[in-house]
């Protein structure tokens, strides 16, 4: 794996081995892309004063979350149609979870069942709720996801409508994918993405299919539009949280209030996220938001960090700033594009070991010690 040493290294060759189409959807923010890519900017400009002479350190990761206790600080992501970016990914996502006893966030619109999901990460599966309008498939779907093993449900707050995603339409995107000419051509120029395909099928949105009448792929595009969006309230949260027995987190999280709230509704974290800038062009940079909320919280409940983390410098940085625990969304997906079912572990590498190179450097041994290194 020393070829592809950093995260950017995978991103290069996810770029060239998964279609046009699919590096489109899994690359792009929304509008011009400037929230996306504020979001590294303003965390590269998060820097440290190291300490020396410490003699051998030690640096321990381990971090206990809602009652579970992790390898490190450090988790995946939902992201959602994970089939299309690499046809095994879920599969892969789930037993990287479980073998590196990191948790692993299975979206709503995810391309495996929680039935398949749930029991792959042993005990490491979370579940992403898109608040579905209708009662009776909320109440279905939070209940496969405590049957199937997950132990914490995450609610995300910040898709109040579709966003716009110019790139995405202009390169014709349908999620899911229309069999045509334009993704036939496409797919044959991306041989090792096409095989996987050609031997698991077209990614389905798999967990939804239950709830609609429809085989069409076409319907079940515009069923998940009609039916998860634009439905989240606070009295929705209040429901859902009696609905829901063990640890609730909210994610797109950006405003110290919104935080506060969630906590008085009952959430046991709260996520703060710019959904990595795929919702709205001129959001403040999750990192910009962070400290301002952890401190409106003051530790009554963990705050859990995403949005544009490319190393474990990130992560450190992100730790020092007031977050409890980290996930990535791309950076994964960009391994399973570079290096196929192998490419989750070799994330998981990248990450904590960058993460455990900057605790030497900066002189900590504990990870809530990073803040005092803060320059
Ligand atoms: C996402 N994200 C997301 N979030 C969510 O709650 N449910 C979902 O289904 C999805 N789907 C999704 C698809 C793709 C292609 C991406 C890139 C992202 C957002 C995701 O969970 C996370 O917030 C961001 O990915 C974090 O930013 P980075 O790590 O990608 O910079």
């Amino acid at each position: 794996m020393d070829s592809y040493p950093a995260i950017s290294d995978l991103e290069k060759r996810a770029r060239k081995r998964i279609p046009s189409f699919a590096w489109v959807y899994l690359s792009s923010g929304t509008g011009d892309d400037i929230a996306r890519d504020h979001n590294q900017d303003e965390l590269r400009k998060v820097r440290f004063r190291p300490q020396f002479l410490k003699g051998l350190l030690n640096p321990d990761l381990e971090t206990t979350l809602l009652g579970t206790t992790y390898s490190a600080p450090i988790g995946i992501a939902p992201v959602g149609l994970t089939g299309l970016i690499w046809p095994t990914a879920d599969a892969a996502l789930a037993s990287t979870a479980a073998s590196r006893r990191i948790p692993y966030v299975l979206s709503t619109v995810g391309t495996v069942e929680p039935e398949v999901a749930g029991p792959n990460a042993e005990g490491m599966g979370w579940f992403q709720l898109y608040p579905p309008r209708d009662p009776e498939m909320r109440s279905d779907m939070i209940g496969r996801a405590a049957d199937s093993g997950f132990t914490t449900l995450v609610v995300t707050a910040d898709i109040p409508a579709p966003s716009r995603r110019e790139r995405q339409r202009k390169a014709q995107i349908r999620v899911p994918p229309v069999i045509g000419p334009r993704l036939i051509a496409n797919a044959a120029m991306r041989p090792a993405w096409s095989r996987e395909v050609l031997r698991t099928g077209l990614p389905r949105f798999r967990g939804l299919e239950k709830y609609i009448d429809s085989e069409s792929l076409k319907a079940l595009a515009g069923f998940v539009g009609a039916s998860l969006g634009g439905t989240l309230s606070w009295d929705y949260l209040a429901e859902v949280r009696s609905m829901w027995d063990g640890p609730l987190v909210v994610k797109g999280i950006l405003d110290p209030d919104d935080a506060h709230r969630c906590v008085e509704a009952g959430a046991d974290a709260v996520w703060v996220s710019n959904h990595g800038g795929r919702q709205l062009d001129g959001a403040i940079a999750s990192i910009t938001a962070l400290p301002e909320i952890a401190e409106r919280i003051g530790g009554s409940v963990p705050v859990i960090f995403d949005s544009g983390i490319r190393d474990g410098l990130d992560v450190a940085r992100a730790m020092a700033l007031g977050a409890d625990f980290c996930f990535a969304g791309r950076p994964f997906m960009f391994g399973l594009g570079a290096l196929g079912t192998a490419g989750p572990n070799h994330v998981v590498d990248i990450l904590t070991e960058g993460l455990v190179a900057t605790m030497h450097q900066v002189g900590v041994e504990r990870l809530a010690d990073l803040s005092s290194r803060l320059a």
